[in-house]
């Protein structure tokens, strides 16, 4: 029997538009002979359709004006019949779903909303449960919990928009430079490094366009890297990677165009360093509580270091993004990885 697979696209975020091209490469290494695959457009906006259109038009945002392929769409929560409701003609025809894969970045995808919604209506859901995602999507809990787990994280302060005031103040045992960031964003949106107190007031101004809070985070000196987890209760990792920055930070401009930064894969560290950076990252990924797949970052210090930045529960998810970029480089191609973390959702 084929699996029904419905794949979420877009989303109500400031990430749609990498949303759209992460959807667009994992629908395209779906194998139609194992999975029957129903796509799901959420618009800007946050409106449902089923899209029945061409895969071709996802990645350019033209599905949108697909009219004739766009099926509102809704998820029923009642429980007996797992699945989609999708209003055909006079009614709400019901179409059953064995797993969700949600393909969204940042908010209102990534952060545990998406997850608990189909949590509550029994479909199972691909990559982290409602818990993990929206832990991980808060910089400074997901840091607190790493912390209780042993690993070091950057000394940090937390900033309401009350605090816009007493920030000086409330920033003050920190060491500069400062990353100013929203607390639950991603795709370095809202993020400024500021090297002196008076740079403070129009950096938060920056991070709670897109957050209500914002987190005031020392710099750590050395380089990133990430590694790839897949799994539960049994976990493998890709080949750890390296960003080299040629300036500045990995912001969205880097991340997309890798215009002056670089990525390495494998990380060029020793075999024992890339060991204890895998190690840590199962840590991390233990501590939050993940499942079905995610994508670790960390800092590496030059007095060889190990220092978690964030938790990606729904990393980018091109042919070239790092997530599958790690696993390619252990021996994984693109379409195995995307059926490795299908098939833990679904049991397979
Ligand atoms: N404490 C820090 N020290 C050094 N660089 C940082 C720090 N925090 C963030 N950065 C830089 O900013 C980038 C984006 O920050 P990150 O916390 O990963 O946010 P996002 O969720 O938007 O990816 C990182 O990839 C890194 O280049
Ligand atoms: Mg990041």
């Amino acid at each position: 029997m084929k699996k029904q697979i419905a794949v979420l696209f877009g989303g109500c975020s400031p990430e749609h538009e990498v949303s759209l091209q992460s959807a667009a490469a994992v629908l395209g290494a779906m194998d139609r002979t194992r999975y029957d695959v129903l796509p799901v457009g959420i618009t800007k906006e946050g409106d449902w359709f089923l899209y029945c259109g061409a895969v071709s038009r996802i990645a350019d945002g033209s599905w949108r004006m697909d009219a004739p392929a766009l099926v509102p769409a809704a998820v029923s929560p009642g429980r007996t019949e797992p699945g989609l409701l999708a209003l055909r003609g006079q009614g709400w025809e019901r179409i059953p779903v064995d797993a969700v894969f949600p393909v969204l970045h940042g908010r209102n995808g990534e952060d545990g909303t998406v997850q608990g919604l189909f949590e509550l209506a029994g479909v199972r859901v691909v990559g982290c449960g409602t818990l993990a995602s929206a832990l991980c999507m808060d910089k400074q809990r997901a840091h607190a919990l790493a912390a209780a787990a042993g690993v070091a994280v950057p000394r940090a302060a937390v900033l309401g928009q009350q605090d816009l005031g007493a920030a000086a103040q409330l920033t003050a045992p920190l060491a500069y430079p400062l990353f100013i960031k929203p607390l639950r964003a991603g795709s370095s949106f809202g993020i400024t490094r500021i090297q002196s107190p008076d740079e403070l007031e129009p950096a938060l101004a920056r991070a709670f366009a897109y957050d209500d809070m914002a987190v005031a985070e020392q710099a750590v000196e050395g380089f990133e890297v990430g590694c790839a987890v897949i799994g539960g209760s049994t976990l493998r990792t890709g080949r750890v990677d390296e960003i080299e920055l040629s300036g500045g930070f990995f912001d969205f401009d880097e991340k997309y165009s890798l215009r002056t930064a670089r990525i390495h894969v494998p990380a060029r560290i020793t075999p024992e360093l890339e060991q204890r950076v895998t190690q840590t990252a199962k840590t991390v990924y233990r501590a939050l509580g993940c499942s079905g797949f995610a994508r670790v970052d960390l800092f590496l210090t030059p007095e060889g270091g190990i220092v978690f930045n964030e938790v990606n529960t729904i990393p980018g998810f091109t042919e070239h993004s790092r997530f599958p970029g790690m696993f390619r480089a252990a021996g994984m191609s693109f379409a195995e990885v995307v059926a490795a973390i299908v098939d833990a959702a679904v049991g397979a």
